[in-house]
């Protein structure tokens, strides 16, 4: 695992997510309540999970609305055993970083 600049500081909005591509994968990371990153793709049909409506540390894939905790990367309805890899966010000084 290494450690990549992904962002500059405060470039996700409070309460919002953004997409990045890091290593040719699309990363998610939240800004709420700290930051939080997932694979930024859907496993239902390939949806962009970046700018889902978040609840609390719910998002809502904005296609088909399957739900999965930013936190742990669990789809949280339909399929229970389906797990989105997440991974380390760290908010330094020089922008956001996550171990990938
Ligand atoms: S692509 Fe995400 S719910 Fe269908």
């Amino acid at each position: 695992m290494v450690w990549k600049k992904v962002a500059k500081k405060d470039s996700i909005a409070s309460g919002k997510g953004r997409e990045f591509t890091v290593d040719d994968k699309k990363i998610a990371i939240f800004n709420q309540n700290g930051y939080h990153a997932i694979d930024g793709i859907c496993v239902h049909q390939d949806g962009h999970i970046a700018p889902g409506k978040l609840d609390g540390d719910i998002v809502e894939c904005p296609l088909h609305l399957w739900h999965y905790n930013i936190k742990t990367g669990e789809l949280i309805d339909y399929l229970k055993d389906v797990k989105m890899q997440t991974y380390k966010v760290e908010a330094r000084q020089d922008g956001i970083y996550i171990d990938i």
